[in-house]
């Protein structure tokens, strides 16, 4: 699967191997034996720029932050399974798992399907272009959302675009 998702994002090699992983986590989506999808996710440190909004000051000191949040790092599901709802049902029981909503997460290097799946199944489009590959959503740092520690469990989120 790390193979397939490599070739399907067009990467030379596999960003997922089951030999070096650390303190990441994979969640595979099988059906008997075979695999229809993987998703892997681990935390990274990121230097990001934060969304000014109207109410900030300009305060250069709050554009740039470091923030170590939970990354989606390689996502693919095979290709005769894809449009199925299957990456759903993969990320969702990776949100429930791990206790966190899909704004509160970086990806990484997303790839077009990805932006429109996080699009639809959770609202998800606005973003400050980062210098780095990593897209985090505005949404991200809206209150409460940051820390999470003001929310109830995952769930599906309204549209936010
Ligand atoms: N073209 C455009 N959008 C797509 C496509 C596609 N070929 N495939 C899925 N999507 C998006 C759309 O928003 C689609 O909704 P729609 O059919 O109404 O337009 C939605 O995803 C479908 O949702 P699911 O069926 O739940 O998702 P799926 O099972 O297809 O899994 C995934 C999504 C993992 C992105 C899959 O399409 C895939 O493996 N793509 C190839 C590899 C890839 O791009 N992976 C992400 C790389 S970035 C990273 O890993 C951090």
């Amino acid at each position: 699967m790390g193979k397939r998702s490599a070739t399907a994002q067009g990467l030379r090699k596999p960003v997922t191997c089951g030999a070096i992983l650390g303190d990441q986590r994979v969640y595979l989506l099988v059906e008997g034996r075979k695999a229809l999808g993987v998703l892997k996710v681990g935390r990274k440190r990121l230097f990001v720029e934060a969304p000014f909004r109207r109410n900030d000051f300009a305060d250069v000191r709050n554009a740039f932050q470091e923030i170590e949040p939970l990354c989606a790092l390689d996502f693919y599901v095979h290709e005769k399974c894809q449009r199925a709802g299957f990456g759903h049902h993969l990320f969702d029981a990776m949100i429930q798992r791990e206790r966190i909503f899909p704004e509160q997460m970086g990806y990484d290097r997303p790839s077009p399907k990805l932006l429109g799946f996080l699009q639809k199944h959770y609202g998800l489009c606005k973003h400050k272009p980062q210098n780095n590959n990593f897209v985090v959503f505005d949404a991200f740092w809206d209150n409460g959302s940051k820390h999470g520690s003001d929310r109830g469990s995952p769930m599906n989120l309204p549209g936010t675009c």
